[in-house]
């Protein structure tokens, strides 16, 4: 039997987003600013982010997987779809709801960055060390983990947990 080990907790997840909140709020104040979720795994994080923020934003997503089904990246990213938004001349931030070897954002913010963004930044839930591979900064980090296999709240494992309200380390 699977088993979900407690990473992070619901009361831990909200204040810690409360927090980044904060920081997005007051570092874009007056700027015209586009947040850019990376489905599937952000849609959880982005919209409770979004309803802490006090500035006007507008809210996009792009669709990266490089996962598959299974449990490591193969670091070759695949969108299947990309932003609607014309994000040439506008600051955007990129949500996502982890950064493990870094490989997905990386290619990512190369890609936003070609579309002509004044400025591009990262905010994530999870900034987990263990695996990475690049040396694409976080801007915004809610969590630092040091390891383990990651699901709930948005994260997965060949589509299953991310309905679950709290992160957990899944050991098979
Ligand atoms: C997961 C996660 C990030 C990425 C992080 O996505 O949501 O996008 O992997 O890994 P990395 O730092 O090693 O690149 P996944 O490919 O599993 O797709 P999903 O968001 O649809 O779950």
């Amino acid at each position: 039997m699977p088993e979900l080990i407690p990473v992070l907790s619901k009361k831990t997840i909200e204040e810690q987003i409360v927090g980044i909140a904060r920081r997005i709020s007051d570092d874009y104040q007056g700027c015209e600013l586009v947040l850019v979720g990376v489905l599937k795994g952000a849609f959880i994080f982005l919209s409770d982010l979004v309803r802490h923020l006090t500035i006007p934003v507008k809210i996009d997503f792009i669709r990266a997987a490089s996962y598959g089904s299974g449990m490591s990246s193969s670091g070759d990213l695949r969108l299947s779809a990309d932003t609607e938004i014309d994000v040439k001349g506008k600051d955007v931030l990129i949500v996502e709801d982890i950064a493990d070897t870094g490989l997905t954002l990386e290619s990512l913010k190369k890609h936003i960055t070609s579309l002509g963004a004044k400025t591009v930044k990262i905010c994530a839930l999870i900034d987990k060390q263990e695996r990475r591979q690049t040396s694409v900064s976080i801007d915004y980090a809610c969590c630092k983990v040091e390891k383990g296999f990651l699901v709930g709240y948005g994260l997965d494992y060949a589509e299953n947990y991310r309905e679950l309200p709290e992160v957990y380390h899944l050991k098979l």
